[in-house]
C-alpha cells in the first residue's frame, strides 16, 4: 500500500497501481476528497480531480477537451509514432477523442443510427442470448465446478451483442476479444506493460481490416443491421447539404462502438455480481423483488462503476481550488469517487438499490454523455436478474481472491472465480 493510503499525516498520492488501491481505492478518494480536492499526482503527473461538482464540471466545462491523443502523440518519439501510425489514424476519428464542431457532426450521424426504437428491438436478442450463456454457465459448472465469471459469463454477452448489432459474425468472437485486447492496454492506460504499441498496432490493423471487408459487403447488400445504418446515416441539417461518414469513419466508429460496447459492460455485470454477492441483504431484497432491477442496476453503476475516469486535456489554463491548471496540462476526473461523494448521496458508501434520487456520473454529462447508455443498462439488467434467478446460491471462491485490472479509465476484474451451486 502507498504511504498515502496507509497513514494519515504523510502526504497523499493517488496512484491507480497500488495493490491496495486497485483493489479498494475508494478510502484513498474519500481522503483526497475531504483534504485535497484538486490532486497532484506525480506518479501519473496529472491533475486528479474526486468531488462530484468539479467532476461534473469537467464534463461539462469547454476549457477541458478530451483530445488528449493530440498532445500525447506530439511528444512520442518517431520510432514509437511511427509504430502507433495506424492506431493513430482511426481514434483520430472516433468521437469521444473530439471536440466541437467535429463532435458534433460525428454525433448526429451516429445518432441517425442509434435511435431509441432500434436500441429497444434488441432486447429480445439479449434476453435470448442470457439464456443460452447461462445455460452455457451451468454446463460448465457440472462439468469443472468452480467457473470465472468474467470469461464465462461477462464477458461473452456484451461482445456477442454488440457483434450481433453491427452484424459480425459469432465466430469472430474470439478474434474480436483478442484485438480488442491488444488495444485495451494502450486505450485504457494501463502501464507495465512492455509491448503495448506493437500490441494495440496489432489489433488496429486487424481490426480495421476486417471492418474495411464488412462494410464492402454491406454497401453491395445491405441488412437490418447497424453498420449498413451507419452506411445510410445522413445529417440532413449540414450547412452544405446532406453529409455522410466517410469510409475511414465508418471503420473507425466500427472499432469504437466494438470497445466501448463490451469491455465497459462486461465490468458493469462482473462487478454488479461481486457487490450482490458481498451484501446478502441486498441481494435477497433483489430475488425477492426483481422489478427492483431497473434501480438496482444505477445503483450497481454507482456505487462501483466501470467508468473509473473521464480523461482530458486542459484546452485553457485557469483557475481551480486556488491552483492554476496549464493548458495541455492532463486532468483525471474520478467517476467512482464522485459517485461515493457524500456531498451528493446520502450514506454514499452503502449499497442500496432502492436509492432515490441517484444522479451518478458514471455514463459521463454533457456532449459526450454515453451513446449506448441505454443498451448497457437493457444488458446489465437482463444479465444481473438471470443470474440471480439462475443460480440463487452463487457465491465468491473463498480461497481464490477477485483480480482487479490495472487501469486508470476503467474499473474492472480480469477474474471473478466463482462456485455457483
Ligand atoms: C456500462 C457500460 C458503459 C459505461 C459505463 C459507459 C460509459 C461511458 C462514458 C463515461 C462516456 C463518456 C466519455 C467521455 O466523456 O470522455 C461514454 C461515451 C460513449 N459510449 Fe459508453 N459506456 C458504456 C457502454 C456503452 C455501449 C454498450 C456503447 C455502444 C454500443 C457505448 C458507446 C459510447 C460512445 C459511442 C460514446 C462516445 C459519445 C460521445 O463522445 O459523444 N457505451 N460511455
Amino acid at each position: 500500500m502507498s504511504l498515502s493510503a496507509s497513514s494519515s499525516g504523510t502526504a497523499l498520492v493517488y496512484d491507480p497501481q497500488d495493490p491496495a488501491v486497485r483493489m479498494d481505492p475508494f478510502p484513498l478518494y474519500r481522503r483526497l476528497q475531504d483534504a485535497e480536492p484538486l490532486h497532484w499526482s506525480p506518479v501519473l503527473k496529472s491533475w486528479i480531480l474526486t468531488r462530484y461538482d468539479d467532476v461534473k464540471q469537467v464534463a461539462l466545462n469547454r476549457d477541458m477537451s478530451p483530445d488528449r491523443l493530440t498532445p500525447f502523440f506530439k511528444t512520442l518519439p518517431d520510432a514509437q509514432r511511427s509504430i502507433l501510425q495506424e492506431v493513430i489514424r482511426y481514434l483520430n476519428l472516433w468521437l469521444v477523442f473530439r471536440d466541437p464542431p467535429e463532435h458534433t457532426r460525428l454525433r448526429r450521424l451516429l445518432q441517425a443510427a442509434f435511435t431509441p426504437r432500434a436500441i429497444e428491438g434488441l432486447r429480445p436478442n439479449i434476453a435470448s442470448l442470457v439464456e443460452e450463456l447461462l445455460d452455457r454457465l451451468e454446463e460448465r459448472s457440472k462439468t469443472q465446478g468452480r467457473v470465472d465469471l468474467i470469461a464465462d459469463f461477462a464477458m461473452l454477452l456484451p461482445a456477442l451483442v454488440i457483434m450481433d448489432m453491427l452484424g459480425v459474425p459469432r465466430d469472430k468472437l474470439a478474434d474480436i476479444k483478442a484485438w480488442s485486447d491488444d488495444m485495451v492496454v494502450f486505450i485504457g492506460s494501463a502501464r507495465g506493460v512492455p509491448d503495448k504499441y506493437e500490441r494495440a498496432r496489432h489489433g488496429a490493423q486487424q481490426m480495421s481490416g476486417f471492418f474495411r471487408g464488412l462494410i464492402a459487403e454491406r454497401r453491395a447488400e445491405p441488412r437490418e443491421d447497424f453498420i449498413s445504418a451507419l452506411i445510410a446515416a445522413r445529417d440532413e441539417t449540414a450547412a452544405d447539404g446532406p453529409e455522410r461518414l466517410s469510409e475511414d469513419e465508418l471503420v473507425a466508429t466500427c472499432m469504437l462502438l466494438l470497445f466501448a460496447g463490451h469491455e465497459t459492460t462486461t465490468n458493469l455485470i462482473g462487478n454488479a455480481a461481486l457487490m450482490l454477492m458481498r451484501n446478502p441483504e441486498q441481494r435477497e431484497k433483489l430475488q425477492a423483488r426483481p422489478d427492483l432491477i431497473v434501480g438496482a442496476v444505477e445503483e450497481f453503476l454507482r456505487y462501483d462503476g466501470p467508468s473509473n475516469s473521464l480523461a482530458r486535456v486542459v484546452a485553457t489554463t485557469h483557475e481551480m481550488h486556488g491552483a492554476t491548471l496549464k493548458e495541455g496540462e492532463r486532468v483525471f476526473a474520478m467517476l467512482n469517487a464522485a459517485n461515493r461523494d457524500p456531498r451528493q448521496f446520502e450514506d454514499a458508501d452503502r449499497l442500496d438499490i432502492e436509492r432515490s434520487p441517484n444522479r451518478h456520473l458514471t455514463f459521463g454529462q454533457g456532449i459526450h454523455f454515453c451513446l449506448g447508455a441505454t443498451l448497457a443498462r437493457n444488458e446489465g439488467q437482463l444479465a444481473i436478474n438471470g443470474l440471480l434467478e439462475r443460480f440463487p446460491h452463487m457465491r465468491p471462491a473463498e480461497d481464490e481472491p477477485e483480480q482487479w485490472m490495472d487501469a486508470l479509465i476503467m474499473r474492472g476484474m480480469r477474474r471473478l472465480p466463482v462456485d455457483l451451486v
